[in-house]
């Protein structure tokens, strides 16, 4: 059985919002076959890492960039994950207040250096999550998800 880890920092009801669609996407009962894992940010490890087949990864815009619980994972990880994780598939949403391109920037940035295949359009929300926002998270769970499927 593939797995597939989310990891998310979720500090507020907006951000909640977007992880619950995210994990119901990854859950709907059309995916066959994937365990999901999901680890809070600063509890996440490389062992987690390295143990799935795949990655949806949530964050806040904080102060120009990623929030610092998304980097210090990323932090944590990168070098104990670099040679086994290459290639491997991922996902991310960005919920901010009004500017995540900083964010945006960083996560691409990183993922890039780790070798991780992006499998979906990243989700971007500001402000309060409306529907299209939420089933857009809940498409990206989906589809990475389903992309584990064998
Ligand atoms: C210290 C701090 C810095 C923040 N920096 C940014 C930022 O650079 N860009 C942005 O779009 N939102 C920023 N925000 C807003 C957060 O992204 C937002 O509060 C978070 O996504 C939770 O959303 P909510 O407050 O609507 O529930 C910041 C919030 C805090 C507390």
């Amino acid at each position: 059985m593939a797995t597939l880890l989310i990891v998310h920092h979720t500090p507020s009801p907006n951000c909640q919002a977007l992880f619950e669609a995210v994990v119901a996407g990854a859950t709907t009962e059309d995916i066959e076959g994937v365990r999901v894992v999901r680890r809070a940010a600063l509890s996440a490890t490389a062992s987690d890492v390295l143990a799935a087949d795949g990655y949806l990864l949530g964050t806040p815009a904080n102060l120009g960039y990623m929030s610092g619980a998304l980097k210090h994972f990323f932090d944590q990880v990168y070098y104990p994950c670099l040679d086994t994780t290459k290639g491997r598939p991922f996902g991310y949403w960005v919920h901010g207040g009004n500017d995540v391109t900083g964010a945006v920037r960083g996560i691409e940035t990183i993922t890039t250096g780790l070798g991780w295949r992006r499998a979906a359009d990243a989700v971007t929300v500001t402000g309060e999550p409306g529907r299209t926002d939420t089933e857009a998270c809940w498409e990206l769970g989906a589809t990475v998800a389903a992309g584990l499927m064998v």
